[in-house]
């Protein structure tokens, strides 16, 4: 297909503040073809997109998801993300099966893309249902299996989730046109042996493929941690060869001063979470420090359970409050580095310069703002809007790997009936 967004406001992310204004953007196949002045020839046969009055940029890179848990949303609230997790999550996680994953994997998705996300990192379980879900949506993914300890080893050749992760990898990675990659996920320190961890860094390292892991989320792993190895949650993963793979580490709150250094020397992607670390008391992880030291920081929502919705524009909105209120610093985090966050440093993580921009040549993965509301006006600033004003709800277009997946509340590839219909049945089932 083709299609031309006629007269958007553009923000590129090339440059942090370019914004062109009232520009043409052309999109073939799955990559932006064109940008500025296109002639008759270029736009023959495309469908044009009114888009005057409205802001088209690179769309949001969720960083830290567990999209499935959308199931789970308002289900068990505030308490410690230890007796949130094990008394009440683990033990319904238990349940699921691959109907509830699928259809609660859909669920999660419709909000992503109603709310401006187009790519999402993921660690879970039935994978094969969420790859199904994210292959007939549209949307893009990077997935992996959440590994946790069953045996202590030494042999790891007969694990269940260790070969579960990697045939889903062999039969996942690079599908559905590029749109869904793999990664090894070990789910954290505190749930998975040292002999494990040294087990799936030695798979990863066989089929080359990257890490996705929870890191330092609280004070309670940070600590014991110390105590049992000695050493810091980072360290202790560096120590394990961890981070000779591609990693994005979620949260990193209690992260210290080496850690960093650890993170910046082997360049660990840092995914900020502040949603889900404020409503788990797990504490304010140390952004602004992280990103002048040179650590990629992305932005993520960690699941519908601990945040509790799927919305990027909420996130990018703490991450640039939070740090400003703690530090009482109101230069730290500026709209622009939040923005950052959630676009190209998201596609850093992935290691594609081609997502997170709107340029040339880059993967036609794009959203449409309507500006045309009474909480947008005046637009003194484009940067300041994204990250101060703009809602989820204002994004009116959002369009991956250059097929429209929602347009003006419409879902174009999903059945929200059936959806819906799946749903109930799981929370039937379930509850
Ligand atoms: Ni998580």
């Amino acid at each position: 297909m083709k299609y031309v967004f006629k007269n958007a406001m553009v923000l590129t992310m090339n440059n942090n503040t370019e914004v062109l204004k009232s520009c043409d953007v052309l999109i073939e196949n799955d990559i932006i073809s064109g940008i500025g002045n296109l002639n008759n020839e270029q736009i023959q046969g495309a469908r044009i997109i009114d888009a005057s009055g409205k802001l088209l940029m690179p769309g949001l890179i969720n960083g830290h998801c567990h999209v499935p848990m959308t199931l789970l949303r308002n289900y068990a609230d505030d308490m410690s993300l230890q007796t949130w997790l094990f008394e009440h999550i683990f033990p319904t996680e238990e349940k699921l099966i691959g109907d509830d994953i699928y259809y609660g994997s859909l669920l999660g998705i419709m909000e992503l893309i109603a709310s401006g996300t187009t790519c999402f990192i993921d660690m879970y379980d039935h994978m094969n249902d969420l790859a199904k879900a994210v292959e007939e949506s549209g949307i893009r993914a990077q997935l992996s299996r959440g590994m946790i300890n069953a045996s202590d080893g030494p042999d790891f050749s007969d694990d269940a989730r260790l070969n579960e992760t990697i045939d889903f990898y062999k039969k996942w990675n690079g599908a559905a046109n590029g749109r869904i990659t793999g990664a090894f996920a070990p789910h954290a320190i505190y749930t998975c042996s040292p002999a494990y961890i040294k087990a799936i860094s030695e798979a990863a390292k066989k089929y080359e493929a990257p890490i996705h892991v929870h890191l330092d989320e609280t004070l309670v792993e940070h600590e014991d941690c110390l105590k049992k190895y000695g050493k810091t949650p980072t360290q202790h993963l560096y120590d394990l060869g961890i981070f000779e793979h591609k990693t994005v580490a979620a949260h990193c709150v209690w992260i210290t001063e080496e850690d960093i250094k650890i993170m910046v020397d082997n360049n660990v992607t840092m995914t900020h979470n502040p949603s889900s670390n404020l409503k788990l008391a797990s504490g304010i992880a140390p952004v602004p420090n992280a990103l002048r030291r040179g650590v990629n920081v992305i932005l993520g929502t960690d699941g519908a359970s601990s945040n509790n919705n799927l919305n990027m524009f909420e996130e990018i909105n703490l991450a640039a409050l939070i740090h400003k209120g703690v530090n009482q610093n109101p230069l730290l985090i500026n709209a622009a580095e939040a923005l950052r966050m959630a676009t190209v440093n998201g596609a850093a993580a992935l290691g594609m310069d081609n997502l997170g921009v709107i340029k040339e040549g880059a993967k036609a993965d794009v959203i449409l703002i309507d500006m045309d509301k009474p909480h947008l006006m005046p637009v003194h600033n484009v940067i300041s809007a994204l990250a101060y004003s703009v809602q989820g709800a204002d994004v009116c277009l959002t369009m991956v790997d250059g097929a429209i997946l929602y347009e003006n509340g419409e879902f174009k590839t999903i059945d929200k009936e059936k959806v819906s219909y799946g749903i109930k049945k799981s929370y039937e089932r379930l509850f």
